[in-house]
């Protein structure tokens, strides 16, 4: 089968065709970053598969050759196959929300990273803090998968952030790290380079608290730091960093205005088509 990363080549805007690494891309707006920005929508638990299809019609229908970022959206596992359909020939990159790490087997309700590829997946979410907090998942658990996604060539969005609780202790950094050193354990410079990573607060997350755009910057250019002192200042500069975090039309300008700030990971506010594709558009708000 053709992997969909190869399918949609020639549908790919001419300087993705010739890039050959990140340093190869042109500086996009949004500063002087040399990444080019992402928007991803993380649906959740939402949307039966007519819905998802009827997004995902929508979305593929306002976005043009013009559109900028890289977009992806994210919708629930019984939506996946209906929607790569709908999506196939688009530049629109399908997401899952979770893997399970064994490539098969006696696990009853999970999904492998082999099912995720066959039904269109080109990205799979991991990590994610309600997948930390109410399922359990330990920073181990979460280099297993993305050791699982890289291998099935899933390009994983790595999530990790600090509760309310950890940053009013003053420990923001010390969760921010160990999240990094854990769920990157053993990872090659070339295994850096095939993931996104999405910084997301717990506390902004569907809670409208949107973190201020220093304060988000802060902590991406503690992860930025991070990666550079171990991989390198090149490998570090080319890393998508998605923040996450009641993300709309109204506050991502300003997000994406920081130097670090290179996405966002949208929950609520994608879920219509109509203030996703303002999120896709964003430099269309006022010039960034
Ligand atoms: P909200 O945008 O709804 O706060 O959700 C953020 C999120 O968790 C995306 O993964």
């Amino acid at each position: 089968m053709i992997h969909p990363s190869q399918r949609d080549k020639e549908n790919e805007p001419a300087y993705r065709r010739e890039a050959s690494g990140p340093m190869c891309r042109p500086p996009f707006l949004g500063g002087n970053k040399m990444v080019r920005p992402v928007i991803a929508g993380n649906w959740k638990m939402n949307k039966t598969v007519a819905e998802s299809v009827d997004f995902a019609k929508g979305l593929r229908d306002a976005l043009t050759a013009a559109t900028v970022p890289e977009v992806i959206i994210a919708p629930p596992f019984t939506s996946l196959g209906a929607v790569a359909e709908v999506l196939r020939g688009s530049s629109i990159r399908l997401a899952a929300q979770n893997l399970h790490e064994a490539p098969k087997g006696a696990f009853t309700g999970e999904i492998s990273a082999g099912m995720l590829s066959g039904a269109g997946c080109t990205h799979v979410i991991i990590g994610h803090s309600e997948r930390r907090t109410l399922f359990g998942e330990t920073d181990a658990r979460v280099n297993l998968k993305l050791r699982t996604a890289l291998a099935a060539t899933l390009t994983p969005i790595f999530c990790i952030g600090e509760t309310l609780q950890e940053r009013e202790e003053n420990r923001m950094k010390p969760v921010i790290e160990r999240q990094l050193k854990e769920g990157l354990n053993n990872f090659s410079a070339d295994d850096i380079s095939r993931l996104l990573i999405a910084y997301e607060p717990v506390w902004a997350i569907g809670t409208g608290k949107t973190a201020a755009p220093a304060q988000a910057e802060e902590v991406h250019g503690l992860i930025r730091g991070w990666i550079a002192d171990r991989y390198g200042k090149e490998r570090a500069a080319g890393i998508a960093i998605l923040y996450g975090g009641s993300v709309t039309p109204k506050n991502v300008v300003d997000l994406m205005r920081q130097p670090d700030i290179d996405g966002a990971l949208v929950g609520g506010a994608s879920l219509e088509v109509a203030s996703f594709v303002q999120l896709v558009e964003y430099q269309n708000i006022q010039g960034v």
